[in-house]
């Protein structure tokens, strides 16, 4: 039996976590041979509702399960860790844009970068789940300067799998035969789902799809998929975030398919010279516990409008929350 590893995960009384908790304690996320031990992280408040959660995880009797203790603050709970999932944030209610989360839940990210750099694993592998999501990994990448920002990333695998999803919902075929397709730029209204690179049956998918549709409803409908789920559910997604956060580590722990990318919101390296210094989602292969940015993609005109866009966007939330950046942080990128 492999050695546990340790996950830490914020949030851990809220929506999200009750439909991810359980499907890591049972080997979705790590393996079915990789024992996992849980260190779970809430406010003070939520630590009744987390004993809760706790005894039906105990109550499940998973063979995966090595032990869970339970934090009210982020210095013991990131731990050694060697995994910290970053969900405890606000969730944002009808009318909101998540840009709108920024001020209310920015703070939360520099205090976990600091406490994650000082007592988690020096290997450690972050995802960051709170919205903005992309900005608040940039406060807490920025808040760890002992660690690579190459061990900080944040969720846009929800973005990418509603894109397959829809997809195969419009085209009739199994989400598996869909390959290369790219959500850029920050989880947000201005995130590009790019096909131009997609296949489908091992074809390009573009001259197979109806480009007015492509254009005027489906890069709209993904762009806006989150604002739908919260009309039509009452609140923000759940199931749905937690199949894409095993994805996401899943995939950066035991590497992409063959022939095809994973979008995660990454540092920007300066690649498809969008500017350094802020958290942009990119079409990524993974190996080994790294992922390397696909580059060398064309870019179309349409694509390079919506890249500009979004990235301008993403240089205004940074502007927005500056103060939690360290000053030397980007000038020694
Ligand atoms: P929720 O309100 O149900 O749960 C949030 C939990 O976080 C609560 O239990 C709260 O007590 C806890 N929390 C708040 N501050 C904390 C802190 N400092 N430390 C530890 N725990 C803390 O919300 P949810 O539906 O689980 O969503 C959580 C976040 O994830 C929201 O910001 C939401 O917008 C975001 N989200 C992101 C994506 C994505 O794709 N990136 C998808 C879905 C939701
Ligand atoms: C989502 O995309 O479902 C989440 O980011 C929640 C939200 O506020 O849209």
């Amino acid at each position: 039996m492999k050695k546990p590893v340790r996950v830490a995960v914020t949030g851990a009384a809220g929506s999200i976590s009750r439909a991810l908790l359980f499907r890591i304690a049972a080997g979705d996320m790590f393996g079915k041979d990789q024992p996992v031990y849980l260190q779970l992280i809430e406010v003070p408040q939520a630590i009744d509702a987390l004993r809760g959660i706790a005894m039906e995880l105990e109550d499940c009797a998973y063979p995966l399960m090595h032990s869970i203790s339970l934090h009210d603050n982020p210095d013991s709970g990131f731990s050694s860790a060697h995994y910290a999932i970053l969900i405890g944030a606000r969730p944002r209610a009808q009318g909101m844009e998540r840009s709108d989360l920024l001020t209310a839940n920015a703070e939360i990210f520099s205090v976990q970068g600091q406490a994650i750099n000082r007592y988690a694993n020096p290997d450690v592998r972050v995802l960051v789940v709170g919205n903005p999501a992309n900005t608040n990994a940039l406060i807490a990448c920025s808040n760890a300067p002992d660690l690579s920002p190459t061990q900080f990333s944040a969720l846009t695998r929800l973005d990418h799998n509603r894109a397959v999803g829809i997809l195969s919902s419009k085209k009739s075929c199994n989400p598996q035969d869909i390959r290369k397709v790219i959500i850029w730029g920050n989880h947000s209204p201005t995130m590009y789902p790019d096909l131009h690179h997609a296949m489908m049956h091992g074809n390009p998918v573009m001259p197979q799809i109806d480009t007015e549709w492509y254009r005027n409803s489906y890069i709209p409908r993904i762009q806006k998929r989150g604002a739908e789920i919260i009309q039509v559910c009452g609140h923000s997604s759940t199931s749905s975030a937690a199949q894409a956060i095993i994805d996401h580590m899943h995939d950066w722990v035991h590497g992409t398919r063959q022939n095809d990318y994973v979008s995660m919101s990454v540092m920007s390296d300066g690649s498809y010279d969008v500017e350094k210094g802020i958290f942009f989602s990119y079409p990524v292969r993974c190996n080994y516990g790294r992922y390397q940015i696909i580059n060398g993609l064309t870019l179309n005109d349409l694509s390079r409008d919506y890249f500009k866009i979004t990235e301008q966007e993403l240089l205004e939330e940074r502007d927005a929350i500056r103060h939690l950046i360290p000053t030397d942080f980007l000038q020694n990128l």
